[in-house]
């Protein structure tokens, strides 16, 4: 049951399904409406906790001043004709549960969340953000068979954000004026590109040492793990949602950012069949292209082996899904 139903709606405005009303979703949710950026659907399989959510952020809406319509369902069909669905539900690992437990379920969930949502909202573009990031994306892509252009994963912005917030920090600069790039998996082998990394345009190789940047760049690869560990329950989420908010204006606003978006490669740097970050111009149809950098040898060779650790965890997950079906 949804709490505003028969909320009447004035003009057009867009509208956002995110699944999963957990700490990434919720927060998500209050991002979009205090930012005016569309009316949001907030669903979850658990009943009462997307519809408590959605009439708390209601209640703000005054002292917030913005005009969003916030629904909480546990229905499917309240997301109909929605312009971007974004997908959160799942969960993290928990204890005694395996790496192949955790896939599994992940899996279903996802697989599970996009056939339903797909069913009311065929034309929306897709976002997926549950982990593992690159396996969920191209497992959505495969259970949808939407195109490339309307189905990606956020990972990379959020990387780049850790990476951005690691340079200001050692360089005691605004990190406005960080520009930070990160390819690759969102997993210990992702690829920071510190060539592509600047301060109001000085890339951060000529501003800092060799043996400093590498210590950037392993924070950055560690950055989801070190807030884990300082939390103990549960994973970042203010950072997440606010990256997944950067693809969201871009792609309503038709902003044509260039952003690392985990999309599926068809050729592209060398790589198939695989989802993957890479960078990538976001408008109002999703995807526009991909941008294919001039990476040095290195650069390359660390794409790719982020690649193959993505196959291994996804040939994994197909495995697992074969024998327990
Ligand atoms: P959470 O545990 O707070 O929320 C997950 C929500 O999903 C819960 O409310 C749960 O009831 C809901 N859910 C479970 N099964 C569902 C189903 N079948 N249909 C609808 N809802 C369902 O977790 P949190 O912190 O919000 O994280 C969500 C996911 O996002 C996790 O997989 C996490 O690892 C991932 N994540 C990914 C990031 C990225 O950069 N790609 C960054 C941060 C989190
Ligand atoms: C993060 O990087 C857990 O993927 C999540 O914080």
């Amino acid at each position: 049951m949804s709490y505003f139903p028969d909320t009447p709606i004035l003009c057009h405005s867009p509208r956002i399904t995110v699944i999963g009303a957990g700490k990434v979703g919720s927060t998500l949710a209050q991002r979009i409406a205090e930012k005016n950026l569309a009316d949001v659907v907030l669903l979850d399989i658990v009943q009462g906790i997307p519809q408590g959510l959605s009439l708390d952020l209601m209640e703000a809406r005054g002292i917030e001043l913005h005009h969003r319509q916030i629904i909480g369902t546990n229905d499917y069909a309240d997301t109909s004709d929605s312009d971007i669905v974004v997908i959160t539900a799942g969960f993290p690992r928990k204890p005694g549960m395996s790496r192949d437990d955790l896939l599994l379920m992940n899996a279903k969930i996802v697989v599970d969340s996009v056939t339903k949502a797909i069913a009311y909202s065929p034309n929306a573009i897709y976002i997926v953000v549950t982990n593992p990031l690159d396996v969920m994306t191209y497992l959505a892509r495969q259970a949808t068979g939407l195109p490339s252009d309307r189905i990606m994963g956020m990972a990379g912005v959020l990387d780049s954000a850790r990476f951005q917030t690691f340079i200001s920090m050692e360089l005691g600069v605004s990190p406005s004026d960080v520009n930070a790039m990160v390819l690759g998996s969102h997993g210990d082998l992702m690829v920071p590109l510190p060539r592509y990394s600047t301060v109001n345009g000085i890339p951060i190789t000529e501003l800092l040492d060799a043996a400093t940047i590498e210590r950037l760049v392993e924070r950055t690869r560690n950055g989801g793990a070190e807030i884990v560990a300082l939390m103990q329950t549960g994973s970042a989420f203010f950072a997440p949602a606010s990256s997944t908010c950067v693809m969201l204006e871009s792609i309503l606003q038709n902003q044509s950012r260039l952003l690392p978006v985990a999309t599926y490669l068809q050729g592209e740097y060398g790589l198939k069949d695989i989802v993957i970050g890479v960078p990538c111009y976001l408008a109002n149809n999703g995807i526009k292209s991909v941008l294919e950098l001039n990476l040095t040898d290195v650069e390359m060779s660390a794409l790719h082996a982020s690649a193959q650790a993505i196959r291994k965890i996804l040939d994994r997950t197909q495995e697992v899904f074969l024998i327990r079906k």
